[in-house]
């Protein structure tokens, strides 16, 4: 092998040593750099006779020349090698699942309250809240529930100090006080009309809200929910207030397969009083009665209370359980699952 194949292939060795950019210049440097090996050649040729310089100069160019390319096929495999690293580095695995933000969702009784605005909405209902502290009056008194009636007994609740019509003295027990306080407004709004002899535009509302009992286990919470219905006019009946609510049980779980009893019973804010229980005809539940409401005509009294003439307008008026209906709807049998926070649970009704 001649001196300048050797000096190529040392050349190609040094550069295939250095792994990096600026190794590789270094290594350049010793080659074709100002003191580099290829430039003392041509320094050299100056000494040598004419008809030498041409075959010397012609064979030092081609070593020149494969010492270039050389170093390009070098550098551009670096910057590939490069490249690669970074593209690496940068790897953007698709396949992965991507990371989601944690999704909010409605409580299913919210769902369910939700619902049962949606409905009542659509046949004229009007939504009203109320207090969830209230007083004596409105929880019981004027729903025909003076202090010493028995019915009290069964709505044991958590009383606060104080106590009058407008002193709020204890967590409600029922939805039902808001039958006086909306009716009483409704009233107050109309009382102009009404002095005139003109007629009354009917009371058509619901209540729903938390209401309290103390009462904890499978099927009772100390803090449950309860909406309230209320239908007062001159020329409403008791087949009014069944078709309404056959109506919105039907809408309510979706099936026209779903019969409704109305059980004699008893509310002291009504009289006659109505259990309301439902049946599936087809599904899990099918065939038991399940209990899903109260309901009655209105009390006189309690008519009175409202500010009107119980002889010129009649009322009905419902109450139901909410939570007992999302329970019937969703299939859940232990209540306290609403109430206990558990995301995995709530998770879903999303
Ligand atoms: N307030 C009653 C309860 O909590 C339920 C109820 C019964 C409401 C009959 C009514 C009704 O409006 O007419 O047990």
């Amino acid at each position: 092998m001649n001196e300048l194949d050797a000096l190529v292939d040392s050349a190609r060795a040094a550069f295939a040593q250095a792994t990096t950019p600026a190794d590789l210049e270094n290594a350049k440097a010793q080659y074709m750099g100002k003191a580099g090996r290829i430039t003392e050649l041509m320094k050299g040729m100056a000494a040598l006779p004419v008809d030498e310089k041409k075959t010397r100069g012609a064979a030092i160019n081609l070593a020149k020349q494969a010492i270039e390319s050389a170093l390009t096929d070098r550098r551009q495999a670096l910057a590939d090698a490069e490249l690669q690293i970074q593209l690496k580095a940068e790897a953007l695995d698709v396949t992965l699942p991507g990371r989601q933000r944690g999704q909010g969702g409605l409580h299913p009784v919210s769902l369910t309250l939700e619902r049962i605005e949606a409905i009542f909405g659509s046949m004229g209902f009007e939504v009203a809240e109320g207090p969830e502290i209230e007083s004596d009056w409105f929880n019981f008194t004027a729903l025909n529930t003076p202090e010493d009636h028995p019915a009290r007994s069964m709505h044991d609740t958590f009383y606060v100090e104080g106590g009058s019509e407008k002193a709020p003295n204890l967590l409600r027990t029922h939805t039902s006080p808001m039958q006086i306080r909306h009716a009483v407004q409704h009233v107050k709004r109309h009382r102009a009309a009404l002095d005139a002899g003109q007629p009354m535009p009917e009371i058509r509302v619901i209540a729903p809200g938390r209401t309290y009992r103390v009462d904890s286990d499978a099927t009772h919470s100390p803090m449950f929910h309860q909406c309230e219905g209320l239908w007062v006019g001159e020329n409403v009946s008791f087949k009014d207030l069944k078709f309404v609510f056959t109506d919105f049980c039907r809408t309510f779980f979706e099936s026209n397969d779903l019969v409704l009893r109305f059980r004699p019973s008893f509310f002291p804010f009504t009289e006659p009083s109505a259990e309301i229980d439902i049946q599936f005809q087809s599904g899990p539940l099918a065939g038991r009665w399940l209990e899903v409401a109260g309901s009655g005509q209105v009390h006189p009294n309690v008519v009175r209370n409202m500010g009107l003439d119980p002889e010129k307008y009649i009322g009905f008026a419902f109450g139901m359980g909410p939570d007992r209906l999302t329970m019937l709807r969703y299939g859940v049998n232990d209540l306290r699952l609403f109430f206990d926070g558990d995301v995995r649970f709530l998770a879903q009704f999303r």
